[in-house]
């Protein structure tokens, strides 16, 4: 949770005088800096006001000299800034002229969505819904607590709010909006990241595998390889191309494409194989990689869910002929609205993707192919930049997470996750089976915990593919109706996961 500390609070743990008499301020401020769930914050217009009272208090209780007062307010700033962060005032805010630092402190608190902690009576008063009370602090947060959502897509964002500020800023006054200089950096620093020479910035997820099936000239007459336990836009962006999908089943341990079953599907009009990395864990790209050679066919790999897993130490988005990314808000690295890319070492391929990302124009005007529009816009690039920066530190909280979950939900009516020797996952989903999967659900639902299905229908069974709703895939139809998806984010905090497997371990059958 996000909470905006008022300067009678912030006074309050300065002075020793104030800390005997307001005690509360003290604890509840002390609470937020040191607790990792929390994030405190001062309104960019209270510092001002921070200095003066605080120069006034050391003045009539010490008189010391100017300078050295001076100094030992700069001191206390710079010490508070270390712990709480700068949430900018509104330019848009509304000002109250009964109390303009009053309504300042308020607009900036609505403007990040946090609580005003403040001892103003007239604040709470007037603003009940956001401002608390330290004396009444503990009592609002137990309430929150209680609730376990399955992705707090707010509270990881907000991680990295004066980044993004900062970022949304530079776009804004730059004039220049669609594929720039953000675009471009996003690009090579992705690239760079993912260990291959190319990075082109699509739309999003399903248009980036889209594309390289075009750019591969896969179209009419032809067949493409597809896991049949996937998210459908796997199927569909072959489906646009104009192709053929053919579905192969997954390991039922891993969920992953199963190398042994794909021999026997490939025919003439064979021409692609693409693999997922699903739920965050790379498939047996090796095995994939050596069955394509055999019949000469591109292996591209759908890495939407797995942005930063390895494959023997080697990263997904290298480890086929080209590899489509979403960054859907949802995804480890998750833009602020739709996004893709695709990343590959194929000097001819990255150029007709560039042309086919932006109407088939190579130059402004001069149309070589038809094309699309599915670019990857500045804002969203320029926010995936920052996010690119903590996507390490990301995965390895989400890695924790996992240890925790794997290592303590002892339960013999619950399937965990396997890990091959060789995979190193992200934990985009961390998926658990049960074949009292709808009970299991039902009963951390009354337990409030939320979680998820990913996902209730295999593509073959949906109606947008009514022509093969006939056909068998049994592992994958098991899964659809066993797995369920446990919380898991950067975000997530210690007490949820132990709250998640106290209750996975008490559920009997
Ligand atoms: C496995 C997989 N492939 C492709 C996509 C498509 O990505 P997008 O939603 O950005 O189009 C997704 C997104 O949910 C996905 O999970």
């Amino acid at each position: 949770m996000f909470f905006i500390f008022d300067n009678n609070i912030i006074l309050d743990t300065l002075s020793n005088a104030r800390k005997e008499k307001f005690p509360s301020s003290l604890s509840v401020f002390d609470f937020i800096i040191n607790e990792s769930a929390h994030t405190g914050f001062i309104s960019s217009s209270s510092i001002d006001n921070l200095e003066f009272v605080l120069y006034s208090e050391i003045k009539t209780t010490l008189n010391l000299e100017r300078k050295i007062t001076n100094k030992l307010v700069e001191l206390a700033i710079m010490n508070l800034l270390d712990k709480v962060e700068i949430a900018k005032t509104p330019s848009y805010m509304e000002i109250d002229f009964d109390d303009i630092e009053d309504s300042q402190v308020v607009a900036t608190a609505r403007a990040i969505g946090a609580k005003l902690i403040t001892r103003d009576k007239g604040i709470i008063n007037k603003h009940h819904d956001i401002a608390i009370h330290p004396d009444n602090f503990f009592d609002v947060v137990k309430q929150e607590e209680k609730d376990i959502p399955f992705l707090d897509l707010k509270e990881i964002n907000m991680q990295h709010f004066n980044e993004y500020e900062k970022a949304f800023d530079n776009v804004m006054k730059s004039g220049w909006y669609i594929l720039g200089k953000e675009v471009e950096a996003f690009e090579k620093e992705f690239a760079e990241y993912c260990g291959v020479k190319y990075c082109i910035g699509v739309g999003n997820g399903l248009d980036a595998l889209h594309i390289i099936l075009r750019a591969y000239g896969i179209g009419k007459g032809d067949e493409v390889i597809v896991p049949s336990n996937t998210y459908i836009a796997t199927w569909l962006a072959v489906s646009y191309a104009g192709a053929k999908v053919i579905p192969v089943e997954p390991d039922i341990r891993t969920y992953n494409l199963d190398p042994k079953l794909i021999e026997e599907k490939i025919t003439n009009k064979t021409k692609a194989i693409i693999a997922v990395h699903l739920y965050g864990q790379p498939a047996d790209m090796d095995a994939i990689n050596t069955i394509a050679k055999k019949y000469n066919l591109k292996v591209i790999e759908d890495s939407a869910q797995a942005h930063g897993a390895l494959y023997k130490g080697r990263k997904t988005g290298s480890l086929g002929d080209a590899s489509g990314f979403s960054f859907y808000p949802g995804k480890n690295l998750g833009a602020l609205g739709d996004g893709g890319a695709i990343t590959t070492n194929d000097d001819e391929l990255a150029k007709r993707i560039r042309i086919l990302r932006n109407y088939g124009s190579e130059k402004k005007y001069f149309n070589e192919v038809k094309g699309f529009n599915s670019r990857l816009d500045e804002m969203q690039a320029a926010f995936l930049r920052v996010k690119l920066r903590h996507l390490d530190e990301d995965n390895n909280k989400r890695k924790e997470i996992a240890k925790n979950y794997m290592e303590n939900i002892i339960n013999e009516n619950i399937v965990l996750p396997y890990v091959p020797e060789w995979a190193d996952p992200v934990w985009h989903l961390f998926v658990i089976r049960s074949t009292k999967r709808d009970d299991l659900q039902k009963y951390l639902s009354e337990n409030n915990i939320q979680t998820m299905i990913h996902y209730p229908i295999p593509p073959h069974k949906q109606k947008a593919y009514s022509n093969m709703n006939n056909l068998s895939f049994p592992i994958s139809e098991q899964i659809h109706e066993e797995v369920l998806s446990l919380p898991i984010s950067g975000a997530q905090k210690r007490y949820s996961s132990e709250n998640i497997i106290r209750y996975l371990n008490l559920f009997e059958i």
